[in-house]
């Protein structure tokens, strides 16, 4: 597994590397190849994948195909995958074994369920929270077949975290959520801290809005290194793994140059005061029952 350095422990005992290689928008093997190669040449060992995005077979096939060419083994790199939204209750222990089947893996490191809602429920329907407390128990059954290694939840709010704790027979080992400076999700990170969940950021370039910031690039410029840096470099310098999307070899390249600089106390304080609680993705999870 990956440098103690670059990684973060889970309550679970085992250690998540602090940078993935986020796919949300990687589709096919010609596009999932060459930013998988160049990711395992520039050092990721986090792959983040998910049912709704529709590369779990293509991203298990570039990985058995990548992984002897970079010297690495199965065991060397981490993967994560998730619970689709229209998979939520009775439908979830089939979809846990159909995302291992479609990467092609014997366990999966670390399976969440993507969202609190159902596909084709309103969000104030009461079976939402129904169903994620089942897709819940069959997370649990995997992990204690040893499939999952480790599980967790996407896009909670405080509220459906707390109904998880009051209710589960483990708890999560992750929740991955939006984070980045404009969006600091101060109560989730407290409520992440005091439970022992390791709190993980997806968008940590808000979608790449941020590159353009004033006050990212004037910290970018002040370091001699790139807005995408700085941003990832905020968040793994506070313990927070990030999984950055990119489509570009070039990009995927330069935004694993994170463990060779330090920000500043000040620098880190001026994109910390950039929160302004803005979220770049479309779907607002607080509206769901
Ligand atoms: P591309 O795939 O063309 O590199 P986030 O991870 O915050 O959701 O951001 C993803 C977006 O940011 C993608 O559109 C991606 O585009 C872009 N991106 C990723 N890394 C960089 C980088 N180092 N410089 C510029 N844009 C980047």
């Amino acid at each position: 597994m990956s440098d103690p350095r670059h990684s973060v422990l889970l309550n679970t005992g085992s250690r998540m590397p602090l940078l993935g290689l986020g796919t949300g928008q990687l589709r096919g093997l010609e596009n999932l190849m060459p930013a998988v190669d160049a990711a395992l040449a520039a050092g990721y060992h986090q792959f983040d994948t998910a049912a709704v995005y529709r590369n779990e077979v293509e991203l298990g096939q570039a990985l058995r195909e990548l992984l002897p060419k970079h010297g690495l083994e199965r065991a060397d790199i981490f993967i994560t995958s998730k619970l689709a939204p229209r998979d939520q209750g009775p439908m979830a222990p089939a979809a846990c074994q159909r995302s291992l089947d479609q990467l092609g893996l014997e366990y999966i490191d670390l399976f969440l369920v993507h969202e609190p809602g159902t596909e084709g429920l309103r969000v104030e329907d009461p079976q939402n929270s129904v169903n994620r407390a089942q897709s819940w128990t069959a997370l649990e059954e995997f992990l204690s077949r040893g499939k999952f290694r480790a599980i967790g939840v996407s896009n909670y709010i405080v509220r459906h975290l707390e109904e998880l704790f009051a209710s589960c027979k483990v708890p999560p080992a992750v929740l991955q959520v939006e984070f980045h400076p404009r969006l600091a999700q101060t109560e989730l990170r407290a409520l992440c801290a005091q439970r022992s969940v390791c709190f993980e950021a997806y968008s940590p370039l808000g979608t790449g809005a941020l590159l353009s910031d004033p006050v990212v690039l004037e910290v970018a410029k002040g370091c001699g290194r790139t807005a995408a840096q700085v941003l990832l470099r905020w968040a793994v310098q506070q313990g927070i793994p990030v999984i950055p999307k990119s489509s570009n070899p070039s990009r995927v390249r330069e935004n694993a140059q994170l463990f060779d600089f330090e920000l500043s106390q000040e620098d880190m304080d001026r994109l910390t005061g950039l929160d302004c609680g803005q979220r770049f993705d479309p779907e607002d999870p607080s509206l769901v029952a």
